[in-house]
């Protein structure tokens, strides 16, 4: 790519990164919305393309990838991408995206770039089995949880990595990466991602046991076989790889986007609406499905995608987060919006973050009526919620902050959105066109 592109990549991403005063005010006005209607196209998936760029790593050649979402996230890890030495082509209005590594000028990643995004650390396994070091800050805790990376370090030390931490970074050097057996104490998708990447190019076999079974964890597994790794039981809780001396450059298409397709077909429930989804995988949507569906919010498949519309009453669940294949902690946050809207006793725990009620708070200051005790969260259905001033404090705390305010009376404001478009691509383009009143505002001025 030419010089100016790569400028222009960091330019645009350190104006997202260090948060201009505009993207700090920037804000959502929604007032009430009913009976959304329209049919919508899902987005590539945010969780599946972080690990698939930091994949491109592992060769020198060239990768394209098609469905590549242009949220701020993605900017993130090409900018880090981009400074290691990679050359990155984007063009977000085919959302193909072109990134060749080369071979990498530097194996340690900076600060500044890497504290605002988590998913920075998956550059780490293929890093070290490229280049037999890496240097990572050590990444910080968020508003959900402290999110420790000890399961990663687990397995680095299994494939005989040397690994010294201080002044906030993990220094990690090998000799040779050589297959192991590791067990993960717990499903961790981030651990089982960067140690798969990891042993892709190492000496013999590794088995991942207990690993994480996610959607995103397959669309890696894909992508990293067709540039020649041999993977096999992904999707499953034990994964075999055998390492291969090289891999090449490859052509991929990102799986749709299940918890942006959750998150639509909440807004769907919670508007009284009638919406159709376009690019869904039904399969990875089963838990959320299952859910919905027992609220009695009716879900069925046509020939275009997902229909989702209510028809009667909506009853009270009781609502357990789980890792793939049980009900995703990223729609916690969503559906609860959607349970303070139903009347009666509902019941959410979350069991894989051990801070994810974050947007309760802000729920609480629309009305809704939810008391916390330990890791679950009893909501009584409320009649309505009322427009108010809110934040988003998260990701999917401000998706969910949108849902309450879609259903709530009157007009409500929600500041730092810059948290909601780390991962829904322009996600007040798609309400508005199912009919909802939603404007995003930076500073004071309303855009249309
Ligand atoms: C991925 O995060 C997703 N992010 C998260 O999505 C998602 O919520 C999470 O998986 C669970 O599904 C990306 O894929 C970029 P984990 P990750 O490692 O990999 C503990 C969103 O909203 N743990 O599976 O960081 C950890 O503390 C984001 O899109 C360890 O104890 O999640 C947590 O309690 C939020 N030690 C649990 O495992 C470790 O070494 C799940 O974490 C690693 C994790």
């Amino acid at each position: 790519m030419c010089e100016s592109q790569t400028i222009g990549h960091t330019i645009f991403a350190i104006i997202l990164y260090y948060k201009g005063d505009a993207e700090i005010m920037a804000k959502f006005i929604v007032e009430h919305s009913e009976n959304l209607s329209g049919c919508i196209k899902i987005s590539g998936s945010k969780n599946a393309v972080l690990p698939i760029l930091a994949a491109s790593i592992l060769t020198e050649k060239e990768c394209l990838l098609h469905q590549v979402p242009a949220l701020t996230d993605v900017y993130a890890m090409i900018t880090i991408l981009e400074n290691l030495g990679a050359t990155v082509t984007f063009d977000t209005k085919k959302e193909t995206l072109k990134i060749c590594s080369g071979v990498l000028k530097k194996q340690e990643e900076e600060y500044e770039l890497a504290e605002k995004m988590r998913a920075s650390f998956l550059i780490m396994g293929p890093l070290l089995a490229k280049y037999k070091q890496a240097k990572i800050p050590l990444p910080g805790g968020c508003p959900i949880g402290t999110r420790p990376v000890d399961l990663h370090l687990k397995g680095f030390l299994a494939l005989g990595c040397k690994i010294k931490q201080e002044h906030g970074y993990i220094d990690i050097t090998t000799k040779g990466l050589k297959g192991a057996n590791i067990y993960l104490d717990f499903p961790s998708v981030g651990a089982t991602e960067n140690i798969m990447m990891a042993a892709t190019l190492a000496n013999g076999v590794t088995m991942i046991q207990n690993a994480a079974a996610e959607p995103e964890i397959s669309d890696l597994a894909a992508f990293l076989k067709k540039m020649g790794a041999d993977i096999e039981g992904e999707g499953t809780d034990t994964i075999v790889i055998r390492g291969v001396k090289e891999l090449n450059g490859t052509e991929h298409t990102i799986i749709p986007d299940r918890i942006e397709a959750g998150t639509f077909m909440t807004a769907a429930a919670i508007t009284n609406g009638d919406i159709i989804l376009e690019n869904i995988n039904e399969e990875h949507l089963k838990p959320i499905i299952a859910k919905l569906s027992e609220t009695n919010v009716k879900i069925e498949m046509v020939k275009e995608g997902l229909r989702i519309y209510r028809k009667g009453k909506l009853q009270p669940i009781h609502l357990k987060t789980m890792p793939f294949p049980g009900f995703p902690t990223d729609m916690q946050a969503p559906f609860m919006s959607l349970m303070t809207m139903i009347k009666g006793t509902s019941l959410v725990t979350e069991t894989v973050f051990e801070n994810r009620f974050q947007h309760v708070s802000e729920l609480k200051r629309m009305g809704a009526n939810i008391k916390i005790e330990s890791r679950s969260a009893v909501i009584e259905g409320v009649d309505k919620l009322t427009g108010s001033q809110v934040k988003a404090t998260d990701l999917r705390a401000g998706a969910a902050l949108i849902l309450s305010a879609l259903a709530a009376e009157g007009k409500t404001e929600i500041s730092d959105i810059y948290h909601v478009e780390r991962g829904y691509y322009k996600i007040e383009e798609k309400l508005k066109s199912l009919g909802a009143k939603i404007l995003r505002c930076e500073d004071d001025n309303e855009e249309s």
